[in-house]
């Protein structure tokens, strides 16, 4: 038997327990000891049943993703294997479920001949997040045993389904308490005392009758949030070919896209950002366990916009929060703002209103400094001022607790800068959040010359119950990712000098699969929040004076275009709603600024668009590597995907840059440096690995 799955019989029951610690993937070996169990127990006339259930703390959670696209040793069983031989088993089978039922792990248990579940439990079939589809029988077995629309809905977009709508929905049986292996075995006494018939879900065919154009809407449906990936289609494809051909003809088909959506790039790219993810909380010099503070009670100050989506953010979590402002009128203000937000989700459905209302109790507003005291961390969103942000930190010296966390929010100012004006810049660390803060799922860490291991650990660890992705960076001008971001913003601009209008270079990049282009981007941000940037850097640090830069933003902010806020920025809007509309304003703003620089417009193709955005970030980001202010490739990717709406299915742009290839990235830089000049100078990095053959992903860490 093998050693990852355990055999125990009860009341004649064989309860079969796989234990494959952490998540009971079905790892190589766990198909061959749950099938020699099966054929064990057929063989054993002491058994009348079986009970499939995972050791530990869950059920089979999915396959082993790390195996995929690998050769199995010869012999060894899949997991096709496995649900022939429990189809096959002549005598009941319950799967027995708690923890997470997922992927190729629900798959499994639609294989079995009854399922039940416990409270807490999830299922799902998440693999088109993955860049392929369920594809051990879950597109053909779901709709049989739920119903087509059910099942494509889940199916198409991976998400999980608690254990009281699992049962609503049918794809558990009962739900049961206590001992898992007593009550599954309960079940299955139960089973085989009423002489049930063996239940197989592939035989089912009552629940697939789908309404006319049912196939037709629901591709529909996904039109904008499915552009340019594969695999959400391909599970449409699936459920079609399940409502539509026998079983077996239902299964091939599933085989052959799910073959297809494994080899694809998109695949590779979300496996990558899978891994990445998970990779953030490691940090090499910052061990697991090192002590971390409990936080329990949070302050924010300055209840503007950042302050009050930070302050959103730890009422959701169920933390306590204290809001401080100096003025009564901007506090009421920002309170009003959050309460508007959380009204706005509760009209449309998406939140009870009890939960806005215990969300609202957790929040104190105040002018009192004082009251930070009790705080085991203070966040701080006042204005982006040196002076302003250092009186106030000194004065928080003096209030906070001795071990508090003492966080900025600053997205361009010197987080050690701002240490040394407190006694103990080793508590001092930047917690930078992209706005909105209670939506975007970014946070970047950052990390001061002197802040201790403790405070670092113990804010990484904080992005659990704040339900976001921290990634941890060093100080640097603009942090990761809006340092990586000016290049391409810049080249933006350049292009719209050079032939393009706002909506050809956001239709390139969007067509590429960001969530919206840069110009749009802008104009929701709001123009003039970095034009004052501009301006105070002009006066502190101006850049070189034959530097190219545009005067286009300036002249738009100048005509009072700050963007959505104003309805006009770089598009304009129509009172109240979002949607950018080309402003032919714009266009003679911009070409007749082409006229006075001496540049000859030209057409420029979507491909070149492209190229020109996304080589700054690859550039930028190889620097950023280079000087150690990201821990890893990867970690530059997460924070591309979840602060700028870089595609995901792209893997992030360290990783696009891996599958151009860095030999070509170089000769693109390198042919614009001649054509353009020093902006394009290929980093030092990229020139190594293109020369070594190798790309980002050769860099090992820690
Ligand atoms: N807006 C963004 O997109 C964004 C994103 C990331 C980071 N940030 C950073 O977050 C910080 C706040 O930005 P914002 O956009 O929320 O600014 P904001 O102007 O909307 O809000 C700042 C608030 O701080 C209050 N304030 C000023 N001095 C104070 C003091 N001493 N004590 C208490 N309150 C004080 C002001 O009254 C104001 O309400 C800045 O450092 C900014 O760089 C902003």
């Amino acid at each position: 038997m093998s050693s990852l799955v355990r055999v125990e019989t009860q009341d004649g029951v064989a309860v079969i327990a796989v234990d494959n610690p952490p998540v009971n993937a079905l790892s190589v070996g766990v198909p061959d000891g749950i099938i020699a169990a099966l054929a064990a127990g057929a063989a054993d006339p002491g058994i009348d049943a079986f009970v499939l259930l995972g050791a530990g703390r869950t059920f089979i959670a999915g396959a082993d993703i790390r195996e995929f696209g690998k050769p199995r040793p010869p012999g060894a069983r899949t997991i096709f294997d496995l649900i022939a031989a429990l189809e096959a088993s002549p005598k009941p089978v319950v799967a027995a479920i708690h923890g997470t039922a997922l992927g190729g792990g629900l798959e499994v248990a639609l294989a079995c001949h009854w399922r039940v579940g416990v409270e807490g439990s999830q299922y799902g079939l998440p693999e088109v997040k993955l860049g392929i589809l369920p594809g051990a029988g879950g597109t053909q077995r779901l709709p049989r045993l739920i119903g087509v629309e059910p099942a494509a809905k889940l199916i198409v977009s991976g998400d999980f389904v608690p254990a009281r709508k699992a049962l609503a929905l049918g794809i558990v049986d009962a739900l049961v308490e206590g001992d898992l292996a007593a009550a599954g075995t309960a079940f299955a006494r139960q089973v085989v005392a009423e002489g049930r018939p063996l239940r197989l879900v592939r035989d089912m065919n009552d629940k697939l009758a789908v309404p006319d154009g049912f196939f037709d809407e629901m591709r529909r449906s996904i039109a904008r949030s499915g552009r340019g990936q594969v695999a959400p289609w391909r599970c449409i494809d699936c459920v079609e070919a399940a409502a539509t051909l026998p079983v077996d003809q239902g299964l091939k088909r599933e085989r052959e896209l799910f073959e297809e959506c494994l080899a694809s790039p998109q695949s590779k790219a979300l496996r990558h950002f899978f891994f990445a993810e998970r990779e953030v909380a490691k940090i090499p010099d910052v061990p697991k366990d090192t002590p971390t503070r409990p936080v329990a009670k949070a302050a924010v100050i300055g209840a503007g916009t950042m302050g009050g989506g930070i302050a959103m953010t730890f009422a959701n979590a169920g933390i306590p929060v204290t809001l401080i402002e100096t003025g009564q009128e901007a506090l009421d203000r920002g309170l009003a703002t959050m309460r508007a937000n959380y009204a706005r989700t509760v009209a449309s459905g998406r939140m009870p209103q009890a939960t806005m209302d215990k969300a609202m109790g957790l929040v104190v507003g105040t002018l009192d400094l004082g009251a930070v005291a009790d705080a085991d961390i203070v966040i701080e969103a006042v204005f982006e001022d040196m002076a302003v942000k250092k009186d106030l930190f000194g004065r928080l010296d003096d209030i906070a607790k001795a071990d508090a966390i003492l966080a900025t929010n600053t997205s361009t100012l010197d987080v050690d800068e701002i240490a040394a004006a407190t006694r103990r810049p080793e508590k001092v660390i930047g917690t930078h959040f992209f706005s909105p803060a209670n939506v975007m799922r970014l946070l970047e860490v950052v990390r001061g010359a002197k802040t201790d291991k403790s405070t670092i650990a113990s804010t990484m660890a904080l992005a659990r119950p704040l339900k976001k992705v921290a990634v941890l960076v060093g100080v640097c001008d603009g942090f990761v990712g809006n340092r990586m971001l000016a290049g391409y913003m810049q080249q933006a601009l350049f292009l719209l000098e050079e032939g393009c209008l706002p909506q050809d270079v956001d239709k390139a990049l969007y067509d590429f699969g960001f969530a919206m282009g840069p110009f749009a981007m802008m104009d929701l941000a709001g123009n003039d929040v970095e034009w004052r940037i501009r301006k105070h850097r002009e006066k502190t640090k101006p850049p070189p004076a034959d530097l190219r830069r545009s005067a286009l933003p300036d002249l738009l902010c100048e005509a009072g275009r700050f963007g959505q806020k104003t309805a006009a920025g770089w598009y304009r809007y129509e009172p109240g709603d979002r949607t950018p509309h080309p402003d032919p304003t714009v266009e003679t703003m911009i070409v007749e600024n082409s006229a006075r620089i001496g540049m000859r417009r030209r057409a420029i193709g979507a491909d070149e668009i492209v190229r020109r955005c996304l080589l700054p970030l690859i550039n930028e980001g190889a620097r950023i590597l280079d000087e150690g202010l990201a821990l890893r490739p990867g970690d530059i990717d997460v924070i591309w995907v979840y602060g700028y709406g870089f595609p995901s299915y792209k893997g992030g742009p360290m990783f696009h840059a891996d599958q151009i290839g860095l030999p070509d990235v170089l000769a693109q830089l390198l042919r614009l440096e001649s054509e353009q000049g020093r902006f394009w100078t290929p980093s030092p990095l990229i020139v190594r690995l293109a020369e070594a053959g190798q790309g980002f992903s050769s860099l090992k860490v820690g």
